[in-house]
């Protein structure tokens, strides 16, 4: 099995280019189902969740051609004429979890659809109740037999929605089955990450009437077509939040360009707060960091509150912060998991439920950890660049699920980082 071996004690210092965003290509990748003619997606990142959702595509009878940029990033081409399939196989639900996002499209275009249960993850249950009760005010009638969802509906038509959390996958899910629907579609308490207003502006582009994305209300108003188009996704703010609390955890002084810091504003509050000097310009973000102090509260929020995403790594720039800081993961049950490997590098974190106390420590230590999970494995990552020694990060499958070829983007900052078999 793969693994990245990494020595710290590095400053990270230089220009990088952000890649694209995974959780907004995955929505749109399923969007493209929706289209008559040719989608052209740029900036797609170059991550195992992409992959998979090129498989889900091609499996439902989609054609899927790629082809890689001069900046490292993809272009992919969809044409889903010819995409009648309904079924998403047990294995590729399995590989992906996220591939539910798909239920809303295939219904839209096939009015018939067969899921396995997309199941738990490494974050603890992951329930997709509101999926399944806003598809059925919708008009889909949904089987749950034995871990698989089959689904089917004549027409889907307009309703009022209200979700009891604002569900990023549910709000993309009923956006997807609304587009081509009769009437009107109103999401309140809908997400309102950016990806949501990227998945709007995909749709809308296709000749979707969707307003209100970013906002809690979103409202669809039913299309007979949609077209093909192209489209360049936004930058991933969680890889560029990561990218910052890599410099800053290593004492560097880095640019990360093409970003957009209007997505990251919590994420940039947090970094200036614990003494990092942070400075925007257009697309690009600057950021150094001499003295690094806690922040003593950090609560995981929807947007536009502190990713969940960014919990973990944020983390492993605390563990060596002067101070304590406080993390409350408000959004998934089971997303601590990274801890125990923290520890093992010589980090100060006491956990109680959905709270984590960390200490700050003078020194981490190089160590042989394990990637719990995507965002848990780049946290490792961040400790042990900010490491005395060496360290071995085993299981990183989970990190090459969506930060595109970390090891490159971190070694053009002067990180010492190989991936070795
Ligand atoms: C999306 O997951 C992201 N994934 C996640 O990113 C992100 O952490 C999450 O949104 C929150 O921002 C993609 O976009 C592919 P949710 P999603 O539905 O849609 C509960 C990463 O690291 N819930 O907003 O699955 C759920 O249990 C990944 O890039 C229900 O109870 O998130 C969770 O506690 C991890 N019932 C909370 O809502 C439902 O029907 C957030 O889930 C659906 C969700």
């Amino acid at each position: 099995m793969a693994k990245f071996v990494v020595s710290g004690g590095v400053p990270l210092c230089g220009v990088l280019d952000i890649q694209g965003a995974k959780n907004s290509v995955l929505p749109i990748m399923a969007a493209a189902l929706l289209a008559d003619g040719d989608c052209v997606i740029e900036h797609c990142p170059d991550i195992s969740d992409t992959d998979c959702a090129i498989e889900i595509l091609s499996e439902l009878g989609a054609f899927v051609s790629q082809k890689r940029d001069v900046d490292g990033s993809r272009t992919v081409y969809i044409n889903s004429s010819n995409a009648l399939g309904f079924e998403i196989p047990d294995k590729m639900m399995r590989k992906m979890r996220s591939s539910v996002i798909f239920l809303g499209a295939i219904l839209s275009r096939r009015g018939r659809a067969l899921i396995s249960f997309p199941g738990g993850c490494e974050l603890g249950p992951r329930p997709i109740d509101l999926h399944i009760s806003s598809l059925r005010k919708m008009g889909v009638r949904i089987n749950e037999t034995h871990g698989f969802l089959d689904c089917e509906c004549e027409r889907l038509h307009g309703t009022d929605i209200d979700l009891a959390f604002p569900s990023v996958g549910a709000t993309e899910n009923i956006m997807l089955a609304a587009a081509l629907c009769d009437g009107e579609t109103v999401i309140n308490n809908a997400a309102k990450e950016p990806e949501i207003e990227d998945l709007q502006n995909f749709l809308n582009k296709m000749g979707a009437r969707i307003s209100g994305a970013g906002t809690g209300c979103i409202k669809i108003n039913g299309v007979h077509r949609l077209n093909g188009v192209r489209h360049r996704v936004i930058p991933d703010r969680i890889a560029a939040g990561t990218y910052l609390c890599a410099v800053a955890a290593t004492r560097g002084n880095a640019l990360l360009k093409n970003a957009e810091p209007s997505h990251m504003s919590s994420t940039l509050a947090f970094l200036s707060d614990c003494g990092c000097d942070i400075k925007v310009f257009d697309k690009d973000i600057s950021v150094s960091c001499d003295e690094l102090h806690s922040v003593r509260h950090i609560r995981t929020m929807p947007y536009p509150g502190f990713p969940t995403d960014m919990q973990a790594v944020f983390m492993a720039l605390m563990t060596k912060a002067k101070g304590n800081s406080v993390f409350i993961e408000t959004i998934f049950e089971n997303r601590f998991k990274h801890i125990g490997e923290l520890h093992r590098m010589g980090a100060n974190i006491t956990t109680d439920g959905r709270v984590a106390v960390v200490e700050g420590v003078k020194k981490l230590y190089g160590a042989h950890v394990e990637s719990t999970d995507l965002r848990g494995g780049a946290s490792l990552i961040i400790a042990a660049l900010a490491a005395e020694g060496t360290s071995i990060i085993d299981n990183i499958f989970h990190i090459d699920r969506g930060y595109d070829h970390i090891e490159n983007a971190l070694s053009a900052l002067g990180a010492q980082i190989t991936r070795e078999q």
